[in-house]
């Protein structure tokens, strides 16, 4: 996710934008940039890779005495990870480093164009700069051309804007993407995207809420709110450990990534559901012509995605689907057929068994569609097509927030093939589509269910062994559940189809196995009750997760009524989360790091 930072004051200002920059490359970037403006000159630098490489760049670049300055860490969503892709971007006297995406960029863009403007990068950032000066020339002040900009703009944003119209003054405006703004004693004023950099320059900050927006001078700081009523700010104490500032307030990165995840699902649908359908700007829609099957291959937390997302091609694509695990594929001597479309789902792009099987694809003429978190990966750079998830860095060794965003783009891909074949009927994917924009609510965690789970850990620290079990989609969901709870806990935990219990495990029902069962309402309810009921009656201990009261059950967490079976899926995606965390928690394991693992597995 992008960082952002900016200062204006009277200090060491290329320092304190590098140092700032630096203390937010946990969010992770692929470029960075900064921007200064002294008196009447502008003075910019921009590198591609890490932030040294812009450290390197600056070395001669020693700005004395008062300056404004904006600086920026980019995590690639429209373009490539390029210098000119980078921010901040520029105008003809102004510059902007952005965070969020501008969903109506395009059609803002093509305005511009026809009135000649001329565009460097590929982003959607660089409107924003156009359009402000466009304004400009028309509006009485430089202020009310901002203000006429943010009202055409729709997304998410954090923006920050200097311009040599008034070389004192920094405009700010947040609209779904994090941005503080800290004070010093020394009445310098500091941007950044999280506490972090703030720590050590800053006394008192101000948290912004969304719709608010305004400037800073050296003596001013003007805020005004959504409904553009000027209001007064109000500032909270800083924390005082970084590590805990980058947490932004949790406890460990796992935990900050589950609660976050709503926001980066929200982020990965940006521009993507429309109306009547999907669109991925980054698809050539031919990429499916000719295709009959469509073969998903990963490991770990992303074959789980990938196994559910097999259900949902097929359910309502009505292409034939097949996943394979990448490191059985690798050396199986498959059978590829040209007419197969061949998915790599990783977080990472760089996992060595998926990326091979990429590359076997490739060789055998298969066309060849990543799904990936990191953009210029050396999968996204092998891969004929890409589509990012958009879920930030992950930190936290075990997989969350980066499975959460590849079932939300797996499941817009599932419709966005549907339309293709014309296999949903208009209001089947209105429905769909409906139901798509209601997963960043269905993935909130609320006190009431973090406590419930809390308090039910204390029961799960002992036994001889988990089974976690569910149907459908909810079968992947039942093996991502096990595979947090082993990697997190160190506990022995299988994920089962509920309906194959009897065909073998059953024997070890026992009071001392423990069973989390998935009994969603819109998913063979009624088939997946009679499974846990077969094990209720031989004393496995029973935790049930679902939105019905179920009374043979030990323990039960229940979940919202919801009209799909997906969002119920997200919702026990949370609850499965939080239940491994919370028991690593009372086991004393380190959450983010537990043992034996990594968190890019780059070796066979
Ligand atoms: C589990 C986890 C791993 C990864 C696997 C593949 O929490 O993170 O199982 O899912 O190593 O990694 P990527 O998705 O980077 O290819």
């Amino acid at each position: 996710m992008c960082g952002i930072v900016g200062y204006v004051g009277k200090h060491k200002v290329k320092d304190i934008l590098l140092e700032g920059l630096k203390e937010l490359e946990y969010r992770g970037y692929d470029s960075a940039g900064i921007a200064v403006l002294q008196e009447d000159n502008f003075s910019f630098y921009k590198a591609v890779g890490k932030l040294d490489n812009l450290v390197q760049k600056t070395a001669d670049f020693n700005p004395e005495g008062f300056a404004i300055g904006i600086g920026h860490t980019r995590w690639a969503t429209h373009g490539k990870p390029t210098e000119l892709n980078a921010h901040p971007h520029l105008g003809e006297s102004s510059y902007v480093v952005h965070n969020g995406i501008i969903e109506n960029y395009q059609e803002i863009k093509n305005r511009l164009l026809a009135d000649g403007v001329r565009f460097l990068s590929q982003t959607d950032t660089e409107v924003i700069v156009h359009l402000f000066e466009k304004y400009l020339k028309s509006e009485p002040t430089p202020f009310d051309a901002f203000k006429k900009t943010l009202a055409e703009l729709e997304g998410a944003y954090a923006v920050l804007l200097a311009t040599k119209s008034l070389p004192d003054t920094i405009f700010f405006a947040k609209n779904g993407s994090p941005m503080i703004l800290g004070l010093s004693e020394d009445n310098e004023k500091i941007f950044a995207s999280s506490d972090a950099p703030l720590i050590g320059h800053a006394k008192d900050v101000l948290y912004l809420d969304d719709g608010e927006y305004g400037y800073v001078t050296p003596t001013e700081l003007q805020l005004f709110d959504k409904n553009d009523k000027a209001v007064q700010p109000s500032l909270s104490a800083l924390p005082t450990s970084k590590l805990s500032a980058q947490k932004e307030g949790f406890r460990f990165f796992m935990e900050k990534e589950i609660y976050e995840q709503s926001v980066v699902i929200s982020d990965t649908f940006l521009g993507r559901i429309q109306d009547t359908g999907i669109h991925f700007e980054e698809l050539d829609p031919a990429l499916f012509d000719d295709i009959n099957e469509i073969k998903l291959c990963a490991c770990g937390t992303s074959f789980h995605a990938a196994l559910a997302a097999s259900y949902l091609f097929e359910r309502y694509a009505k292409i034939r689907s097949s996943v394979e695990i990448a490191s059985e594929f690798r050396y199986k001597e498959p059978l590829l057929m040209k007419d197969t479309l061949f998915v790599v789902i990783s977080q990472s792009g760089e996992t060595a068994d998926s990326l091979e099987t990429l590359k076997m694809a490739k060789e055998a003429g298969l066309k060849t569609l990543v799904i990936c978190n990191v953009d210029n990966s050396s999968m996204v750079r092998l891969a004929d097509a890409s589509i990012l998830t958009r879920a930030g860095i992950e930190k936290g060794v075990a997989s969350t927030k980066a499975f959460a965003t590849q079932m939300s783009v797996l499941w817009m891909l599932s419709l966005y093939v549907a339309k293709k074949r014309d296999t949903l009927s208009d209001e089947e994917m209105l429905h769909q589509l409906q139901s798509l924009r209601e997963v960043p609510n269905s993935v909130k965690v609320t006190d009431t269910l973090h406590e419930k789970i809390r308090r039910l850990s204390k029961r799960y620290l002992h036994g001889h062994g988990f089974f976690f079990i569910g149907r459908d989609v909810f079968f992947p969901l039942a093996l991502e559940g096990a595979l947090k709870l082993k990697e997190i806990t160190y506990l022995h935990a299988e994920g089962y189809p509920s309906g194959e219990m009897k065909h073998g495990p059953i024997a070890m029902a026992d009071p001392d196995l423990i069973t989390i069962a998935l009994m969603p309402k819109h998913m063979l309810y009624e088939k997946a009750k009679s499974n846990v009921e077969e094990l209720s009656a031989r004393d496995s201990t029973i935790c049930a997760i679902s939105p019905i009261e179920f009374d043979k059950a030990d323990d039960f967490i229940k979940t919202h009524q919801r009209d799909h079976y997906m969002l119920e899926f997200f919702e026990m995606m949370v609850a499965l989360q939080l239940l491994s965390m919370e028991i690593s928690v009372r086991l004393g394991n380190d959450v983010d790091m537990p043992r034996n693992l990594a968190k890019s597995v780059t070796v066979e």
